[in-house]
């Protein structure tokens, strides 16, 4: 099982309704390919992980990759793991602007992650989320 995760900066204003857009279609997508993962969005930002099979991931994040609509990948080191991590979702999104302010996007965050084995990935979404309390 290979994850991938990154981290980018959106170019354009994503409005909620843009973000919802964009879960179904990368759940439809992924759930096609046997990916699961999780993106999140604190308005400026993603972060996002993506499991499954190596070339399936690769081709995902490659699709991803081009996508004008955001800038500034950066990447985690690939992680191989014998278990999904997020395997109750294909692509659980979550959005801080329509969870309670500050605290109530981190304490979300965490209750996503609780079920994460691996402690790189684990520490790689509460750094996000912890970032978006300092804003
Ligand atoms: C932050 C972000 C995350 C995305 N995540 C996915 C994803 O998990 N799966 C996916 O198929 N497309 C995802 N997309 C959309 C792809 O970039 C692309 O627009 C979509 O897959 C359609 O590609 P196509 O027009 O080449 O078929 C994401 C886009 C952005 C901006």
């Amino acid at each position: 099982m290979q994850i991938i995760i990154y981290i980018s900066r959106a170019k354009q204003n994503f409005t909620s309704g843009d973000l919802a857009d964009l879960r179904d279609l990368a759940d439809a997508r992924n759930r096609s390919e046997d990916i699961t993962g999780l993106l999140l969005s604190d308005g400026t930002r993603f972060i996002q992980a993506l499991e499954g099979d190596a070339a399936a991931v690769q081709t995902v994040m490659d699709r991803i990759a081009k996508d004008p609509r955001h800038n500034n990948i950066s990447y985690f080191r690939p992680i191989t793991t014998n278990y999904r991590q997020f395997g109750k979702w294909t692509t659980e999104y979550l959005d801080e602007r329509d969870l309670c302010e500050g605290r109530g996007f981190f304490d979300c965050v965490m209750r996503h992650v609780a079920d994460v084995e691996c402690d790189s990935i684990k520490a790689a979404f509460i750094g996000f989320a912890a970032l978006s309390l300092s804003r």
